[in-house]
């Protein structure tokens, strides 16, 4: 791990990211600490994003909403810490980018600058959205856009439900998806819609789309890391796919250690000063 100052960019850059359309499938999964960070960078990710979903699985709120500016930037410069190759993308909180470019661009300034991260990532797809990523791009900020199930808006989209049924639906998204690509977005997120849907937005446009519940025709695909291992118990959406029981290792190891301290076992000899 490296020293407490940022370092950026890593091997992995948004450029490299942006050649991947319709290439090898571009594998991105969440971290929020440096130890996480380094063991998903080990295994080969393209891009370790620190999620706001860190209001979740981290802090324990029921929304994404409650995070602030600070705690991303923590969660980030701990995360870029650990990670020498991956690209690092910090997702900017809820009500630091919406209100106007000066601020977005100030406060995504600042998350480069105190984390090390090679962009930020950010929801929305409307017009007035478009313009203020085209100009956080024009200052030199790597922007990816977030689109479809986008949780900070969960208040207007009335809970978690798969976007773009219904008529209109995937015109809108195509729509959003375009003024993203448009406005110099490097990549897109694209949370909660039916497979066909997501197909038709990642051909419609020239940057890679990673979905996450969008199924198969997506340029990659990013899953909460909690999630996978199997720590976030009793979370289980149909996209999910639980890759280990974490949950498990964890309370059995913790109830071996109770064992041994209360039985006298450990601290033994072997783990003890002379
Ligand atoms: O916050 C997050 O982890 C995300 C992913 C679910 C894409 O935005």
């Amino acid at each position: 791990m490296s020293s407490s100052q940022p370092t950026s960019p890593k091997a992995i850059t948004t450029m490299t990211i942006r050649a991947r359309k319709g290439g090898d499938k571009i594998v991105t999964v969440t971290a929020y600490d440096v130890l996480f960070g380094k063991l998903v960078d080990e295994a080969g990710v393209d891009i370790v994003l620190v999620g706001d979903s860190a209001g979740n699985v981290f802090a324990g709120y029921n929304t994404t909403l409650p995070v602030t500016l600070e705690q991303m930037i923590y969660h980030g410069s701990s995360v870029v810490r650990g990670v020498s190759n991956a690209c690092v993308v910090v997702d900017m909180p809820f009500n630091t980018y919406q209100s106007s470019s000066a601020e977005a661009i100030k406060n995504c300034g600042r998350v480069l600058q105190e984390t090390g991260a090679s962009a930020v990532k950010m929801e929305g797809g409307s017009a007035r959205f478009a313009s203020i990523v085209a100009d956080i791009v024009d200052s030199g900020i790597p922007v990816m856009g977030h689109l479809g199930f986008t949780p900070q808006s969960i208040n207007t989209l009335g809970g978690n439900r798969v976007q773009g049924r219904g008529e209109g639906g995937v015109q809108r998204l195509i729509d959003q998806a375009k003024r993203l690509e448009d406005a110099g977005a490097f990549s897109i997120v694209l949370e909660l819609m039916p497979a066909e849907v997501a197909k038709s937005v990642t051909e419609s446009v020239g940057i890679p789309t990673i979905g996450i519940g969008a199924g198969a025709g997506c340029d990659g695909q990013v899953l909460v890391l909690p999630d996978l291992l199997g720590l976030n118990e009793g979370f289980k959406p149909k996209f999910l796919k639980q890759y280990a029981n974490l949950a498990d290792t964890v309370r059995n190891a913790v109830k071996q250690y109770s064992d041994d301290v209360r039985g006298g076992v450990y601290p033994d000899d072997e783990h003890s000063f002379r």
